[in-house]
Parts: C-alpha cells; sequence; structure tokens
C-alpha cells in the first residue's frame, strides 16, 4: 500500500514522542512491504517563532494533501502564564481541528493488565475496564462567541451546539457501540444547561434508529465520580468537547498514566492522530516522556486511515510484550519496579522497535 504521512510534532515532549511514533510506522512499512512516504509541518510554538502563526498556511496545505497525520502536542510555558498574549499555540490545534473538519475525537482507554499496578485505582476495580469515548471535537465552548466587556473586567464564552452537530457525532458512537457491547452512555449536564438538553433530545431522537442499543444518560459531574468508582460499568461514551476534554484525562488515570492514551481525530477529511497529552513543560527535554501514546496512536492511525488491521494489532502487541516484559518508563513504573528497567523515551521506542 502506497500512503503519504505529515508528521507534525509540534512542542516540547511532542517533538520526543512523536520521534518514536514516526519509527513505529516506517518499521511497519518495511515489514509488511508498504511504501510510506513522509513530509514534516510546523505547528504551535515552534510554528509561531518560525512564521508569525500557530497554523501556517504551509502546514495546512500539507495536512490536506497527506493521508494520515501523526500529531505531537502544542504548548509553550510563556504563554501559560500569559493570560495577554494574542497568538498562542493552542490556537494552532483548534484551528487544525476546525479546518479539517474533525468533529470526532476517539479516545480509546485501554488497560494493559500489566499496568494494573500502575494506576492509583484498586486493581480489583479497574480489571477488564475498556471505554470508548467519542468527544465532540468542533464545537462547544471552543467555538462559540467570547468576548471581554466592560473594560475588560468581565469576559464570557459561549457553550454551543447545533442539532446536527450533535447528531453527526452521536450516530459514530452508537455505530461504534453496534460494533462493541450494544452499551452507550451520553454525557451532558441537561439539568442545568440549554446546549446539554439540546443534547439529549437529539442523542434520543439517533437513538430511535439504534434500538439495540441500551442508552444511558448521565450528569457529567456524576459521571466524572462513576469512572473512578466503576469503570466497568463504561462501554462507549458520547460526549461534548470540553466535558469530553476533562473526563478523558481524568480516565488516562484507568490506563495508568496520561502517557498511555492515544486518540484519533475524524471527520471530514485526512485523520489526525495525537496522545492526549499536552506538550509537558516539567519533563520536556529530560528524554523520560512515555512514548507509548504516540505509538499507539500509530496503532489508531494504521487501523482506522489505512484500514490495516494486522499492522495496527502488530504494534498494540508490541507495547504488549514490552510492557509484559517488565520495561516502563517514569510515569507507569512503580514502587517495584527494578532501578534498571525504567528507561527513557528512546530506550522504551527502541524495545518497541525490536519486537517488532
Ligand atoms: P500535559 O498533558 O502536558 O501534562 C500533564 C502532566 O502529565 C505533566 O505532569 C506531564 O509531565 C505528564 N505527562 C504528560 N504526558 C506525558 C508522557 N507522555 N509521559 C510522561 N508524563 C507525561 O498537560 P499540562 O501540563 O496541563 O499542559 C502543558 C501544555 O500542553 C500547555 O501549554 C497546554 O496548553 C498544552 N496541551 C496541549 C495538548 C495538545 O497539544 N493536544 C493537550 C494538553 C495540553
Ligand atoms: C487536548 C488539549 C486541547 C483541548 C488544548 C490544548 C486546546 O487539552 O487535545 O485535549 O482542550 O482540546
Ligand atoms: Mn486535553
Amino acid at each position: 500500500m502506497k500512503k503519504h504521512i505529515l508528521v507534525v510534532p509540534g512542542d516540547g515532549i511532542g517533538q520526543e514522542v512523536t520521534t518514536v511514533g514516526k519509527k513505529v510506522l516506517e518499521k511497519i512499512a518495511e515489514k509488511f512491504g508498504h511504501e510510506f512516504t513522509y513530509d514534516e509541518g510546523l505547528i504551535g510554538h515552534v510554528a509561531i517563532e518560525a512564521t508569525g502563526e500557530p497554523l501556517p498556511e504551509e502546514t495546512l496545505v500539507k495536512m490536506r494533501a497527506s493521508d494520515a497525520i501523526l500529531f505531537g502536542a502544542v504548548g509553550h510555558a510563556k504563554y501559560d502564564n500569559d493570560p495577554h498574549a494574542k497568538v498562542r499555540p493552542e490556537q494552532g490545534l483548534l484551528k487544525m481541528r476546525k479546518e479539517l473538519g474533525l468533529y470526532a475525537n476517539l479516545r480509546p482507554i485501554k488497560l494493559f493488565d500489566e499496568l494494573l499496578e500502575a494506576s492509583s485505582i484498586k486493581p480489583e476495580i479497574l480489571k477488564g475496564a475498556d471505554i470508548l469515548f467519542f468527544r465532540e471535537l468542533t464545537g462547544d465552548v471552543y467555538f462559540g462567541k467570547r468576548e471581554r466587556i466592560e473594560e475588560g473586567n468581565t469576559a464570557y464564552d459561549t457553550m454551543i451546539y447545533s442539532k446536527y452537530e450533535v447528531e453527526r457525532i452521536a450516530r459514530k458512537a452508537f455505530d461504534a457501540a453496534m460494533t462493541r457491547g450494544k452499551k452507550l452512555m451520553s454525557v451532558d449536564k441537561a439539568n442545568v444547561l440549554e446546549s446539554s438538553r439540546l443534547w439529549r433530545e437529539t442523542v434520543l431522537e439517533v437513538a430511535k434508529d439504534y434500538p439495540e442499543v441500551e442508552l444511558e444518560h448521565q450528569f457529567v459531574d456524576a459521571a466524572a465520580m462513576l469512572l473512578i468508582k466503576d469503570p466497568k460499568k463504561f462501554d462507549v461514551v458520547v460526549t461534548g468537547n470540553l466535558f469530553g476534554d476533562i473526563l478523558t484525562d481524568e480516565a488516562s488515570q484507568i490506563a495508568g498514566s496520561m502517557g498511555m492514551l492515544a486518540s484519533a481525530s475524524v471527520g471530514d477529511s485526512t485523520g489526525v492522530y495525537e496522545p492526549i497529552h499536552g506538550s509537558a513543560h516539567d519533563i520536556t527535554g529530560k528524554g523520560i516522556a512515555n512514548p507509548l501514546a504516540s505509538v499507539l496512536s500509530a496503532a489508531l492511525l494504521l487501523d482506522i486511515s489505512f484500514g490495516l488491521k494486522a499492522e495496527s494489532e502488530a504494534v498494540i502487541n508490541a507495547v504488549d510484550q514490552v510492557l509484559k516484559a517488565g520495561y516502563r518508563t517514569g510515569d507507569i513504573a512503580t514502587k517495584d519496579t527494578p532501578k534498571d528497567m525504567i528507561l527513557g523515551t528512546v530506550a522504551m521506542g527502541e524495545q518497541i522497535l525490536s519486537r517488532l
């Protein structure tokens, strides 16, 4: 198979982990006889430094011309503490999602058995947890009207959804539920928010086309609690952009670490595959970032954008084997992990490659 992949590492540990994700794709192509070509694009702080813009037109053109995009992370400490910065790395990420029409963000919470002890949640509560989040990605407060008023002393952001936006993400989630346990949880705040009442009303309408799927509604505050109390209760979850952002960082603790969670952003055009974590200023440049979220994002890319199931499974299997062999990065190590089994980003990547 011939495919063209755009690699967009972005900032901070995005650079470090995406290098590993790309090597995994190269190794898969070599092993399975595919011809993958690559190009690289700028986004985030590195793009602002080079061009003044968080998502330069040149990158967008390359994105549209690619068959899939492997993305790292954006963000830089200097903007996080500067509320007045008008141009920000995160704007590049949001523009990419909107411009490419990536309205569905799939965030699988996959717990590898070997990491049962790495989580702060008790193993008996966790064992068997397997969740697939559908986070809506191009609506909500992220893209609603926002403004500073009253001489800058008051600010608002608008939580806004239109019916078609809820309907298309709900359909994707129901379709996924049909291929899994035929259970779907929709998360909203319909007891308070009008946009959530539209959300719930629309999900109920879509549900009529999926009579076999058992639909449950939860308010977001209760869902946040239930995720920790009983993660096995969850199968497929559909929710809005902001609630999905928060709940999936929380859910990363079910998988052991943010460094384990991959995602796929799909919709109208080229899919983007990215870890759910950010640029992690606190560990940038130390060579200790867990690259497995990027490796697992590469696995999602192979499966979802290219339909290469065996190749995707080979990647997941390699991760499983490395964990079974006892290798860990610092974020998924426990007090019982021997020091010489705790690897840096590059060494962990080499362990994965050697098993492909
Ligand atoms: P973060 O995800 O970067 O980090 C949160 C914590 O998790 C940190 O302690 C970090 O060290 C740890 N962590 C994250 N990924 C890890 C990995 N692969 N291996 C080991 N540890 C890992 O979130 P934050 O600190 O809130 O944000 C930092 C910057 O990243 C901000 O500028 C933010 O805007 C940006 N951000 C970007 C994205 C993205 O590009 N998709 C996502 C989240 C945050
Ligand atoms: C994510 C991030 C982004 C989001 C930020 C950096 C804009 O947290 O990809 O989860 O909120 O969507
Ligand atoms: Mn997030």
